[in-house]
């Protein structure tokens, strides 16, 4: 059977703002942390929390999709397959949430086929709501949590005005990266080296190789910034599925690109964890790809 998109991404949005009003109820002061890699990789209670409600609801709604979760991935055993999979992170920016930093969202992806169809990304301290609908385009919303009374901020297309034109080369780009929370091994050092590369100056001639990096501590929030127009790449190595499966969709319609973030991958996976998205643009998309590659040069992130 077909299925209805339009109506899953309703559902996503109600989930969403229920997820919001969970996030801004816990107390800054009692947000108990736990780690789970090391110490900068972080858990509280209320991502438990809140990725529970999501999974009760939405199981309970589409009781023959799949979920996939962060909170309760298991390393080797969950698997992302080609049915209709609900793709779900329930804080994305943890960190930034245990510091009162305010760029933490709600993510919430659906895929089918492994293709994302439908991504919901609420930032509830914000109150900014970005979505997309696969073929149906993508917007940005503020004050949404006030959606139907004249104080909610007006549905805006993405790309934003201003963004999605022609991309020019490296050198005027602003470029969204961020550390993960690998702190050691050949990730980190390749990390550390193409950080390095960017901002170095460049060799004949001077200026720097990119305008600048920006790191909002969430990689869903990165995507949208790139759908938006806001940064013009976004690369990373190291975050999952659910931290990019919503961002995806709203970014391939603002016109944006995912590729591998390991030079080459034209076609890259859901899973693959390696990312590479570039903004909507009337040109310059492959170009800017292809230069951003020869940056990394043969290094590969795992
Ligand atoms: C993290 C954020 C961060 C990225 C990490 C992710 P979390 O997700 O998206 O920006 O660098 O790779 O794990 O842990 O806050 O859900």
């Amino acid at each position: 059977a077909d299925i209805d998109l339009q109506q899953i991404h309703d559902t996503l949005l109600s989930v969403a703002f229920e997820a919001g009003r969970m996030i801004l109820a816990a107390n800054p002061h009692d947000i108990s942390t736990g780690t789970k890699m090391n110490s900068a990789d972080i858990v509280t209670e209320t991502d438990q929390a809140v990725e529970s409600m999501v999974s009760t609801t939405l199981q309970r709604a589409y009781p023959s999709f799949q979920f996939v979760g962060e909170e309760t991935f298991v390393a080797g055993s969950t698997h992302i397959t080609d049915a209709p999979t609900f793709v779900v992170d329930p804080i994305d920016g943890t960190t930034n949430f245990v510091h009162g930093f305010p760029h933490v969202c709600i993510s919430l992806g659906f895929v089918v086929g492994r293709v994302p169809s439908v991504g919901v990304v609420y930032n509830p301290f914000l109150d900014v709501l970005y979505t997309g609908v696969r073929g149906g385009g993508s917007f940005v919303q503020r004050n949404a949590s006030l959606a139907g009374t004249p104080a909610a901020g007006p549905r805006q297309r993405l790309p934003l005005a201003g963004g999605g034109g022609a991309l020019g080369d490296l050198s005027s780009t602003l470029v969204a990266v961020e550390w993960g929370s690998q702190r050691d091994g050949e990730n980190f050092e390749l990390r550390a080296r193409v950080f390095r590369a960017l901002t170095a100056s460049k060799q004949n001639g001077g200026g720097s190789m990119v305008h600048s990096l920006r790191s909002l501590g969430s990689a869903a929030l990165n995507l949208c910034a790139c759908a938006a127009g806001q940064v013009d790449i976004y690369w990373e190595g190291g975050c999952y599925a659910w931290d990019v499966a919503a961002g995806w969709c709203i970014l391939n319609e603002a016109g944006g690109r995912m590729v591998s973030g390991n030079p080459g991958g034209w076609d890259t996976q859901l899973d693959s964890r390696v990312y590479l998205a570039v903004r909507g643009a009337s040109s310059g998309q492959e170009a800017i790809v292809e230069e951003f590659w020869k940056v990394i040069g043969d290094g590969k992130m795992e």
